[in-house]
């Protein structure tokens, strides 16, 4: 039954489309440790991952884009929307963004295109500028697309990280729609703390260093991570901003269905709940198969989580989120009734 706008509440962005793509190639834990000094048990207990997905040569990351955003596309019933924004850290050029690329892939050509850096916590970066182009009466319908093919940047043979990556995309569509409906974006707790931004980086290649005319070493040319101090502040933030998201939804903990984290390690999903008294089986667990990948994770768990009847309408969803910068974020949302393509 239509409801009248008053009934839905002030305007918001709705989530009316979810959509993922993982390219092809899958690669377990077993064949990486036929290449590097490495074993499935050390990463399935480290991490929680079992396998992964690796572009192909020749597989940019807006090839990963333009699938995902596509099948967002097919599940919103849309053929158009009025911008898309990107988030990546692998884009596929230094200049341009790749956004605009992907649109006209997906015949948006003229659409305002763009892309949002904020590594791990890309998507949610992504959703909140979305949401805010949608409230502001700017736009009624955006594609959201979070993609990342991080074993273009990290180093094949250095095992802290070429192990805990995967590519892959995830998208959804918002639409414009009242804040009560199920799907509507809530407000989106974000935060940044460049004083970090050395412990997850890619040193070489941008102004800072072809300032320069210091070749760069192999090292500061690929993916580098302070694994474990990594992992607190991810916990620490991760945790910190759910809460903000569960008390701006007026919900207790005890009432969150699912938390939908950045799928960076299993046992950081696990940190996070317990600090929020969210039970294990209400976290949602997708890097077992696809390992971290980046911005692409929180909209690739969701499409998993909703195909494999994880997740279902009505339920009460946590997104939260922590990465390179560093940047970190959460947002909560009653899960709609959506169509996944
Ligand atoms: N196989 C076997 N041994 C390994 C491997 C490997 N692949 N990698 C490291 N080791 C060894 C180390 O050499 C070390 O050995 P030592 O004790 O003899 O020196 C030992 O294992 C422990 O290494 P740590 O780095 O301390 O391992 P840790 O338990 O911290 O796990 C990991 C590493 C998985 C990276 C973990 O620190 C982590 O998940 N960190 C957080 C990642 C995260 O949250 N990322 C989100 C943001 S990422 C982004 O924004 C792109």
């Amino acid at each position: 039954m239509p409801t009248s706008p008053s009934a839905q509440g002030a305007r918001a962005a709705v989530v009316c489309g979810l959509g993922a793509w993982l390219p092809p190639r899958a690669v377990d834990n077993d064949e990486l440790a036929s290449r590097i000094d490495t074993s499935d048990d050390w990463i399935r207990t480290r991490t929680g991952i079992r396998t992964r997905h690796f572009v192909s040569p020749g597989m940019p990351t807006s090839r990963l884009a333009t699938e995902a955003g596509a099948r967002a596309l097919e599940s919103a019933g849309l053929d158009s929307v009025d911008a898309v924004v990107l988030a990546t850290t692998t884009p596929d050029r230094p200049c341009p963004a790749t956004a605009p690329l992907v649109a006209h892939r997906l015949g948006l050509t003229g659409r305002p295109a763009f892309d949002v850096s904020a590594v791990c916590t890309g998507f949610l970066y992504a959703l909140a500028t979305a949401a805010a182009l949608i409230t502001s009466g700017a736009a009624e319908h955006i594609l959201v697309i979070g993609a990342d093919a991080f074993s273009t940047i990290v180093d094949p043979e250095e095992r802290s990280t070429a192990v805990v990556f995967g590519d892959g995309a995830g998208a959804v569509v918002l639409r414009a729609g009242g804040a009560a409906e199920p799907g509507a974006v809530g407000r989106v707790e974000l935060g940044a703390d460049g004083s970090l931004a050395d412990l997850i980086t890619v040193r070489a290649g941008g102004s800072e260093t072809r300032s320069t005319d210091v070749p760069p070493s192999r090292a500061d040319a690929h993916f580098s991570m302070a694994g474990q101090e990594v992992f607190f502040h991810a916990v620490t933030r991760m945790a910190g901003a759910s809460r903000t998201a569960i008390a701006d939804a007026g919900w207790r903990a005890e009432e969150v269905d699912r938390l939908v984290g950045h799928q960076a390690n299993a046992r950081i999903l696990h940190a996070v709940g317990e600090r929020l008294d969210i039970p294990r089986d209400r976290i949602v667990i997708h890097l077992d198969r696809v390992g971290n990948t980046a911005a692409a994770s929180i909209p690739l768990a969701l499409a998993h989580a909703q195909s494999t009847g994880g997740l279902g309408a009505g339920d009460r969803v946590v997104l939260s989120a922590f990465g390179g910068g560093a940047t970190w974020g959460a947002t909560a949302l009653t899960w709609p009734d959506l169509k996944t393509a």
